[in-house]
């Protein structure tokens, strides 16, 4: 039996945030990232508050790729004011800061369920609509998902205002992480209907979007619309899982520093031949590998379907390095970090083990083995 949910109620469209205005609390705690604060951007959120006479505390103690001890001052900070309502305001790692909070304060006192909203600043994690969070152990160099239906927000409000002044870097990083998680929950083992339409729709909006999202922060229409896709993907994947570029993803944050969308870029493609089992080298195949059907329809959907299948899964690659390229990101490892080849690679052992660990690989369409996750992270620098 399969069962698919979307458990968060999602605001959206002009003046999504004025939800807030309709709240019924005497108090809340805003879980908000430090820019957010000094940039002013969370006026949006508090005049609202102000507004319907609500009073806040803010919580700014967040850094990206949310570490065990932020998540630990978040968790005192909740339950010293015992609030009934939590308000994350931030890109992916303010939103799991909040949830994993929320986690720990409920199991260290038994009970305490505070409701939590949601406000995404950055269009791509999809965390406001995802049972997970993935928090780092830096003394480790590790990130551990979290997973748990305790963990899904209730409210999600996706209000473009908030994305308006996200610079053209993290667009491109960001962006690339909608696209990876709708393409990866699309082949994932467990995709179902319901994930798959929302992962075609949230494809061809990044697809029309993206690039425009990137071009012109001004560009409110692209960027609600990107906004959109990164809920829709969020939803697709929080149902059928991800896959290797994530599982692999992960451990490039952990290790090397490098922001989450930013890996996931680097690995798309490379990670698209390996499950297909295409290379530029392919002859047609009598049978193909399932995702290989499925690759071809996001080519599709993307524009960019060609004579067969080989074809279109080599057009799928190039549009992923065409996209990386309109967008200035790197297209290798060794663009990515400040460090030798030599360092880099004395990461890769570690880096696979942590990659065949990860929950996400498991659902990957092709099954690994250490040593081909050592050659795809060897042929990325
Ligand atoms: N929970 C999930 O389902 C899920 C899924 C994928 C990734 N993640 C996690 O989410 C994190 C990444 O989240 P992210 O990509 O949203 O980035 P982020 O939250 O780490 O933010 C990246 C940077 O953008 C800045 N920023 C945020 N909003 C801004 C705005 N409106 N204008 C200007 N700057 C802004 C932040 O200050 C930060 O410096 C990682 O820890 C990743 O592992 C979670
Ligand atoms: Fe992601």
């Amino acid at each position: 039996m399969k069962e698919f949910h979307i458990g968060t109620q999602i605001y959206f469209g002009e003046s999504a945030l004025d939800r807030l205005s309709e709240l019924q609390f005497e108090s809340v705690i805003i879980l908000a990232d430090p820019f957010v604060v000094t940039s002013g951007l969370v006026e949006h959120v508090t005049k609202r508050l102000d507004a319907a006479h609500i009073r806040y505390t803010l919580f700014t103690d967040i850094v990206p790729d949310p570490p065990v001890d932020k998540v630990i001052a978040g968790v005192a900070a909740v339950l010293k004011g015992h609030y009934p309502c939590m308000i994350a305001v931030g890109g992916g790692s303010a939103i799991d800061t909040a949830k994993a909070v929320r986690k720990f304060a409920g199991q260290i006192e038994e009970g305490y369920s505070p409701r939590l909203i949601a406000i995404p600043t950055t269009s791509g994690t999809g965390s406001e609509v995802t049972s997970f969070a993935v928090i780092s152990n830096p003394a480790e160099g590790r990130k551990y998902p979290l997973r748990g239906d305790d963990m899904l927000p209730e409210e999600a409000i996706l209000d473009e205002v908030l994305v308006k002044s996200v610079p053209a870097a993290i667009t491109a990083d960001t962006g690339m992480d909608v696209m990876t998680h709708a393409i990866e929950a699309y082949v994932s083992t467990n995709n179902n209907e319901f994930s798959g339409a929302l992962a075609e729709k949230s494809v061809e909006i990044c697809g029309q979007f993206l690039i425009r999202s990137y071009s012109d922060n001004n560009d409110s229409h692209a960027r609600r619309k990107m906004h959109i896709a990164a809920c829709l993907a969020g939803i697709a994947f929080n149902s059928a899982s991800l896959g290797l570029v994530h599982g692999m993803a992960h451990q490039l944050g952990a290790h090397l520093h490098i922001p989450h969308g930013r890996s996931c870029a680097l690995l798309l493609p490379s990670l698209i031949e390996y499950n297909s089992g295409i290379t530029t080298s392919s002859r047609s195949q009598a049978e193909y590998p399932s995702c290989v059907r499925k690759y071809c329809n996001m080519a599709r959907i993307l524009g960019v379907s060609n004579f067969n299948e080989i074809t279109t899964v080599r057009a799928l690659i190039s549009y992923i390095h065409f996209l990386s390229q309109e967008m200035h990101m790197p297209a290798r490892v060794s663009e990515a970090v400040s460090m030798t080849q030599e360092e880099y690679f004395s990461h890769i052992e570690a880096m696979a083990e942590g990659a065949l660990a990860d929950g996400c690989t498991a659902t990957n369409p092709r099954v690994p083995t250490k040593d081909e996750i050592m050659e795809i992270y060897k042929n990325i620098w």
